[in-house]
């Protein structure tokens, strides 16, 4: 047996084609390549409305990182060159990539230390709204500013008059303007985890959706807070989603949206108030900070009276469906938090108390009853399953806190909340599992490696809620 730390840091081994997938080798035939360079580092940017300067972490000096857009089916090569003080990574979330271009640290990759460049390449199998950021300390890197939009183009996308990405985050200032940072505190992991002060859309405060009378806008919604869910909803305006987590689902017209943590949603928005009106976007939920931003109707003549009739429903992607009548069951079970039952974990390998847990080792989340410590102190996988298998997993929350679960390289089919079966058994990549609740996905593993499965709550990933599942 070899450690996969010696793995990984034997030269070479991230560049082995011997695990490569039939859709991998094929895709590397395909011709059409998009190259991107991003270089994380520190930056100090203005904030509309913000005395003074706001110290941030940015890839290429911008707040999101550019967004990145290709075409499904392009192949995208990414130069990292890290010009942090510190390491990290990037993962591509939701993008179904080979295992060792995750972005992991000790799992799928060495961390890409300061002044340090790193490769990635993948082909973008499905399109959809995505983001990327790092997977390195990501309970302070992400929140102070490395994040940014991926999408992948449809081959017939539907018909819109514009097509805009809101990437929602939040920060937290002082008096100055200036982050605090007050990162990884015990208190914030066994809670809710570090919320910000202020809300921002694309980097700045108040989010503008200037339209057009009669406009037909795709709106993709992107939650890259560290700890904040988001509930949106639209004064004077129905939003109709075509997509969760940038997988197509049946269209359907929602008041409020449930936006936790890493999820996504792509919505359509028909503008048929009067130019000149404005209308607020509301965050409903309960710890919210109020107005997310606006829709502003500038002046002039209507583009139509009448919205557009064209189809909603996506093309979608090709993913493996899953066939529940030979799917294997299995069971995640999850415990801890300040609030609720005390629990008994293992650290270690051996067994301990949720006092021992967070004193001693700043853990406060269990998963089956191990807490799992930042990435190089990983455990054994979690869950082992079989190249191809098709899987059911019931996730059994303990705790009294709502968990947005993330599973990396593959997306799942959710079938049911506490026994309930979904409208829409929609795919997602992220699932917002609700306190004391039970979820039921399914999917097919079939992607052969080493995948993160974690609370994108990212202070709750730091404080155990992490681990993996072993595919091969
Ligand atoms: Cu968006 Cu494992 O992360
Ligand atoms: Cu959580």
């Amino acid at each position: 047996m070899f450690s996969r730390r010696e793995f990984l840091k034997s030269a070479g081994a991230l560049a082995t084609g011997a695990t490569l997938p039939a859709w991998a080798a094929a895709a590397s035939r395909s011709t059409a390549t998009k190259s991107y360079a991003l270089r994380p580092a520190e930056v100090e940017l203005a904030l509309a409305g913000v005395a003074g300067k706001t110290n941030f972490w940015a890839f290429n000096g911008t707040v999101p990182g550019q967004t990145m857009r290709i075409r499904r089916g392009e192949r995208v090569q990414i130069q990292v060159d890290n010009g942090l003080g510190v390491d990290t990574t990037i993962h591509w979330h939701g993008v179904r990539v080979p295992n060792a271009m995750d972005g992991v640290p000790q799992v799928t990759q060495a961390p890409i230390k300061p002044n340090i460049h790193f490769d990635y390449e993948w082909v973008a199998r499905d399109s959809g709204t995505f983001w990327y950021h790092p997977h390195q300390s990501s309970f302070e890197q992400v929140p102070r500013g490395l994040y940014g939009a991926l999408i992948v183009e449809e081959d017939k996308p539907i018909t819109v008059d514009r097509d805009e990405v809101w990437m929602l985050a939040d920060i937290k200032l002082d008096e100055e303007g200036r982050q605090v940072e007050d990162f990884g505190r015990i208190l914030d992991f066994g809670n809710e985890g570090r919320l910000g002060n202020h809300v921002l859309v694309n980097g700045q405060p108040g989010g503008r959706l200037t339209v057009r009378s009669g406009e037909r806008i795709r709106l993709r919604l992107i939650n890259a807070a560290s700890a904040r869910v988001f509930k949106p909803a639209i004064a004077g305006h129905s939003m109709t989603v075509i997509a969760y987590d940038g997988q197509a689902v049946e269209p359907h017209a929602v008041e409020v949206l449930d936006l936790g943590p890493g999820m996504r949603a792509d919505i359509v928005i028909d503008c048929m108030h009067a130019a000149g009106t404005t209308f607020a976007i509301v965050d409903r939920h309960r710890r919210s900070l109020g107005e997310i931003g606006r829709i502003v109707y500038q002046d002039g003549k209507a583009v139509r009276n009448k919205p557009l009739k064209s189809s909603l429903l996506l093309p979608g992607n090709r993913l493996p469906e899953p066939n529940i009548d030979m799917a294997t069951d299995h069971y995640i079970v999850f415990q801890g938090g300040m609030r609720g039952a005390p629990i008994i974990g293992t650290i270690d390998g051996k067994p301990g108390k949720i006092q021992e847990l967070m004193e001693k080792h700043g853990l406060t989340w269990t998963m089956n009853f191990s807490a799992q410590h930042e990435h190089a102190l990983m455990h054994e996988p979690l869950l082992h399953f079989r190249k191809g298998e098709h899987v059911r997993l019931h996730m059994i929350n303990e705790t009294e806190y709502t968990h947005p679960m993330h599973l990396h390289g593959h997306f799942f089919r959710v079938l049911a909340v506490d026994g309930k079966a979904t409208r829409f058994r929609e795919w997602r990549d992220t699932v917002l599992m609700p306190p004391r609740s039970s979820v039921e996905v399914a999917f097919v593993a079939d992607n052969p490696g080493e995948w993160m499965y974690h609370c994108h709550i990212l202070d709750h990933a730091a404080g155990g809620m992490m681990g993996t599942f072993l595919v091969e």
